[in-house]
């Protein structure tokens, strides 16, 4: 009530989605139609009744098949621009958007036609609604080197129009150290640095997240608040950890939103944030996630200032923009 007021006012940026995981499933039947793609399932009830996962891996068969209905460049552009018009509508003004490109290149889709039809809605979105919308290209992790170093070279050619490299799938057996020549490159190239860690795999991921690929901010991290020195360095450097509460919920890394380390998090000096991560399967978008979690910890009015001013400092912006999106 008072306090989904409060969420909905606030100017917030959000710095952990997937824009693929923004395909709701109307658009995934509609894209199908026009695009001539066979779904495995036969409705948008049945779709939305395979969104019951017990693992991230249970999430992913189901996202890498639906983003299958993504072919050309005005497919991209309509997904980009729908989740950038809803988020506009939560109050968003910042947005650094993931997109999975071998997840379309893997399906002879070309990279331009993804990164053309992300781009073109993103600076569309910037003129028509103000908010700001920057792309940061994802690294799938269950893939191998070569293949992340391919898609990279592939980048190098967007290098105006990417403004960073993450990486994201399959956490478990797929340690961050499988990527440190992939990242070392991007880093020359001048792309800023994130990566999923500790969502399901173990602390000692998320150290080598900062100490191999040397990332500017973790994606999820719930784990490092398993080793007291991690989240001592955490706390010192001001890492930011993009937290993702309904997911984790629906990923069953947090068995009850209640028992969500959110707070314990900001109460050890964390630069916590809160994102919605894949909004059309988790349950909802960034102010859905700010409530959820809020209303189950109980959180005050100045914690929820706090988290939406803590995306500001997390987001790749210059004080000049910082100042002039507030
Ligand atoms: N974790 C890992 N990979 C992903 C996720 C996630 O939460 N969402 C989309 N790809
Ligand atoms: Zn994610």
């Amino acid at each position: 009530p008072d306090r989904d007021h409060l969420v909905a006012c606030l100017p917030k940026c959000e710095l952990h989605i997937h824009i693929e995981g923004s395909l709701e499933p109307e658009m995934v039947f509609a894209l199908a139609r026009r695009n001539h793609i066979r779904l495995p399932w036969d409705s948008v009830e049945a779709l939305r009744r395979a969104y019951a996962f017990g693992s991230l891996q249970d999430f992913l068969d189901v996202y890498y098949v639906g983003m299958s209905v993504l072919v050309t460049e005005h497919d991209f552009y309509d997904l980009a621009l729908a989740y950038l018009r809803r988020a506009h509508a939560d109050n968003v003004v910042h947005v650094e958007m993931f997109f999975d490109p071998q997840g379309h290149t893997s399906r002879g889709i070309a990279f331009d036609t993804v990164v053309n039809g992300l781009s073109r809605a993103c600076t569309q979105a910037r003129e028509e609604l103000g908010i700001r919308a920057s792309l940061i290209m994802c690294v799938l992790r269950h893939l191998d080197e070569a293949d992340a170093q391919r898609t990279l070279d592939a980048a190098l050619a967007h290098r105006d129009r990417i403004v960073g490299v993450g990486l994201d799938s399959s956490e478990k057996g797929n340690p961050p150290e499988k990527f440190a020549r992939v990242f070392a490159r991007a880093r020359d190239a001048g792309f800023s640095l994130f990566a999923h860690a500790g969502e399901e795999g173990p602390p000692d991921y998320v150290w080598q997240a900062l100490d191999v690929l040397g990332v500017a901010r973790v994606d999820h991290g719930n784990r490092a608040l398993e080793d007291d020195v991690l989240v001592a360095r955490l706390a010192r450097d001001r890492v930011p950890l993009t937290v993702c509460p309904l997911s984790n919920l629906r990923l069953r890394v947090v068995d009850d939103l209640r028992h969500h380390p959110l707070r314990h998090m900001m109460e050890k000096g964390l630069a916590v944030t809160v994102n919605s991560d894949d909004p059309a399967y988790f349950g909802g978008y960034v102010n859905d996630n700010f409530s959820a979690v809020a209303r189950a910890l109980d959180l005050s009015a100045s914690d929820i200032v706090a988290l939406a001013r803590s995306s500001f400092t997390a987001a790749m912006m210059t004080d000049a923009e910082r100042a002039a999106a507030l």
